[in-house]
């Protein structure tokens, strides 16, 4: 249940948006993929830089927090160090924004086009230290091939 394939996922990745010239309908997609096929999860989205803070956008699971401050909770923390965070149990992490009180571990990813922030992914898990080390290696891959993606279509939303 645990074990993504995340080299098939970023070959179904790359055939799904490299042809979809609209940033919005490329990142609901990219949503989509990625929560169907990461098992254990109960929310998977993106969370859009603007100006001084971060901006809910598409996402899978459960109505959530829409305004996260830089300096706010785990995605703060991604955005704001530009390093992922890999959170074994939430509840022990300072500032964790509670969503979906089902969450107890969560994996964020900063999204990094042309050297600029433009969000995060986060994910989260009901299970407790869902995420391994393969899995953040796996979903960072797939946020790389994401971000070539954007900047090859030199927009995002
Ligand atoms: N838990 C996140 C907030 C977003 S929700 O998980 C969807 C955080 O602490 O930043």
């Amino acid at each position: 249940m645990n074990n993504t394939d995340y080299k098939l996922l970023d070959s179904q990745l790359q055939l799904l948006l490299e042809n979809e010239s609209d940033a919005l309908a490329a990142t609901s997609n990219f949503v989509g993929l990625l929560f169907n096929a990461i098992g254990n999860i109960n929310w998977l989205g993106i969370y859009v830089l603007r100006g001084d803070e971060l901006v809910l956008g598409p996402f899978q699971g459960k109505p959530a927090c829409v305004h996260i401050a830089l300096n706010e909770g785990v995605c703060g923390a991604a955005a704001s160090t530009r390093q992922t965070q890999r959170v074994a149990d939430v509840h022990a992490f300072p500032g964790h924004i509670a969503c979906d009180p089902d969450s107890r571990s969560e994996l964020v990813v900063p999204l990094i086009v042309n050297g600029e922030l433009i969000g995060v992914l986060d994910i989260d898990s009901p299970e407790p230290d869902r995420f391994s080390e393969a899995d953040q290696a796996g979903v960072e891959k797939l946020c790389g091939s994401f971000c070539a993606l954007q900047e090859q279509r030199r927009s995002f939303i």
